[in-house]
């Protein structure tokens, strides 16, 4: 069903009217606002079949049969759904978009694709296991990746031949072309060839275990030291997350993942019992893997590489977690180690500690620019003092903001009032939308800070009446909207406007008086709005969470200057919690709606 988008069948609907449709099979007379008939669904002899032109319903009291136009077709004339679609379409005139089969065919290959590379991780398996592996295990131990964790990990081997794998693939049945697109085989001059070869490999899944693609390492100095296979239609290095398939489950009981870069440092702390760890593939981390691990994790916990390459991921990957509403935490560790030596170098207890005592962003980005600069000397001292300014403006929780000047005067021993009010003139001349592409690099600089502003809230607190306005107006055409705003919990409180809030109230309950017939005539004056469903409803629920936050940010804010009353702090807590938790549904629409936004609007119109 998924192969049409919701706007195509709105518009379909929209341009096809059930009173015409059913009135082609059965004879219609109208009684007030619908109309009735002799059902073709059961014998009778007096009309019990009606039809609602304002719901698009039909209904038979005597049998039951009812639905909307679609309904109605599959069941007179026998069609599918998509047929059904597709035949009210013609008749208005509307265009088919890319014919299913198309579609069909891309997701066969895909199935395809998966099925090959599932049956390719299996022969690695296999031979990492055999007299040819020998090498490749001994390499292994060496690293502390014993037969059980590479058994956990489906670990591989690929042989030190031309065209093993190819070969075996071909003896299952599967074609070359298929084999090249899974960038397991290469073309050469004289046929194709495996590309993994003499190399350690690691399978890499999706959340969901289906074999994506592998990387593979070369067994001692080889180059390059790390091969992955090609992208391909079903693997793309900047959205997947290698070990999400094992610790996903870990990952949302801790409602915490560990960020790591690579697939040994998964491993090695997996073998130390630390399973919620996920690594990206060796690219840069994007904002599609924030929003991978933001299904499963409300927390991450950074652990890279202390060098300056692993620095500068860390200020990116904190700017792109952020802003897809995750905590962020930084466990630091020295230049030169990775977390695969640190945890083999550790006990648990020690691997623990680490974690549990991760820096929280800001102070990571404090202290990175307190390392950055000579604070010994005056100078170096505000450049750092500078840079701190721009990452305590991004925090946007007063409170907490607060607590990070006094660390950071502190640390730094300037004075707390004087940063606090650089700090507070940033946060004011910021501009509202202040999304640059981070021109200057400065760990924790200001453009990094800059990037981390969330925007939204603002600008969509002005529009709350327009959305409001233009839900309404769906919902008059469309009754069997008002069910789904009420299941997603949208209350009359939550409509600013009071006739909208009035209307809507007498719309849930069914009744009627004059305000409501007055403010819904007005509303009946204006045009429907045009474009997905789905959008207007993220609209509105981003509108009213993000009233929520600006409500708990002003209690914070008014709650931060009666500091030293102790009674404010259990509802403090509270309410930094719950700012949280608001903030993050607030992003996770925010982002939705902008990833949606720009098409289904204006599109139909
Ligand atoms: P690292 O060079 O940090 O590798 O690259 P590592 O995980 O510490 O590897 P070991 O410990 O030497 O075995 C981190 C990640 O970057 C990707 C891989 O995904 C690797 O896990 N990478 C690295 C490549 O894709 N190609 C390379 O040549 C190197
Ligand atoms: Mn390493």
């Amino acid at each position: 069903m998924a192969q049409f988008s919701d706007e195509w069948l709105e518009k379909v609907k929209g341009a096809s009217d059930i009173v015409d449709i059913v009135g082609a099979k059965v004879d219609l007379k109208q009684t007030g606002k619908n109309y009735t008939g002799l059902c073709p669904f059961h014998n009778e002899k007096t009309p019990s079949f009606s039809v609602n032109p304002e719901k698009q319903f039909f209904y038979c009291f005597g049998c039951g049969a009812g639905g909307n136009i679609f309904n109605f077709l599959m069941r007179t004339e026998g069609l599918t759904f998509p047929e059904a679609a597709e035949t009210l379409a013609a008749r208005a005139g509307i265009e088919v978009p890319q014919r299913s089969a198309e579609d069909t065919q891309r997701q066969q290959e895909r199935d395809s694709l998966y099925r090959l590379n599932h049956k390719a991780a299996e022969f690695f398996y296999r031979t990492l296991r055999t007299a040819e592996g020998k090498a490749a295990r001994q390499y292994l131990a060496g690293r502390g990746i014993h037969k059980e964790l590479a058994r956990r990990f489906f670990l591989g081997y690929a042989p030190d031949q031309w065209d093993a794998l190819t070969e075996y693939l071909r003896q299952q049945g599967f074609r070359d072309q298929l084999l090249v697109q899974a960038g397991l085989s290469l073309q050469g001059e004289r046929g194709l060839y495996d590309r993994f070869r003499q190399r350690i490999i690691f399978p890499i899944c999706d959340h969901q275990g289906r074999f994506l693609g592998f990387g593979g390492r070369s067994v001692g100095q080889g180059t390059p030291k790390y091969l992955n296979s090609s992208e391909s239609p079903i693997f793309r290095k900047a959205q997947a997350l290698y070990g999400l398939n094992w610790s996903k489950d870990a990952i949302k009981d801790k409602g915490t993942a560990i960020l790591v870069e690579g697939y040994t440092d998964c491993i090695s702390l997996a073998a130390k019992g630390i399973d919620y760890a996920t690594a990206s593939l060796g690219t840069a981390f994007t904002a599609d893997h924030a929003r991978l691990l933001q299904r499963f994790a409300g927390r991450a916990i950074l652990a890279f590489d202390g060098d300056t390459a692993g620095q500068k991921a860390a200020v990116r990957s904190i700017h792109l977690l952020r802003q897809n509403g995750l905590e962020v935490f930084v466990a630091p560790l020295e230049a030169g180690v990775d977390p695969d030596t640190f945890a083999r170098q550790s006990d648990p207890e020690h691997l623990q500690l680490w974690l549990e005592t991760a820096l929280p962003w800001p102070e990571y980005l404090i202290r990175q620019a307190m390392q950055l600069h000579d604070i010994q000397n005056r100078e170096g001292k505000l450049r750092a003092t500078q840079e701190i300014v721009g990452v305590l403006a991004t925090i946007s929780e007063a409170v907490r903001r607060d607590e990070y000047v006094q660390f950071a005067a502190d640390a730094l021993g300037v004075d707390a009032a004087a940063l606090r009010s650089d700090v507070a003139q940033r946060v004011s001349s910021r501009p509202v939308h202040s999304r640059g592409d981070g021109r200057r690099s400065a760990v924790g600089g200001s453009s990094a800070a800059a990037k981390l502003q969330p925007t939204v809230p603002r600008t969509l607190r002005d529009q709350g009446e327009s959305v409001e306005r233009d839900v309404l107006r769906r919902v008059l055409r469309q009754p069997e909207l008002l069910d789904e705003l009420r299941r997603e919990g949208i209350l009359p409180r939550h409509f600013q406007n009071d006739d909208y809030r009035h209307l809507y109230a007498l719309l849930l309950d069914g009744s009627w008086d004059l305000q409501g017939e007055k403010a819904a005539q007005d509303l009946f004056q204006l045009e429907t709005p045009q474009g997905r469903w789905r959008e207007y409803l993220d609209h509105m629920q981003a509108t009213i969470f993000s009233r929520e936050l600006a409500k708990i940010e002003e209690n914070l804010s008014s709650m931060e200057k009666n500091k030293e009353r102790v009674t404010a702090k259990d509802t403090l807590f509270q309410m930094v919690y719950s700012y949280f938790s608001v903030r993050k549904k607030v992003f996770h629409l925010v982002r939705r709606i902008k990833d949606e936004g720009p098409r289904g609007r204006g599109e139909s119109k």
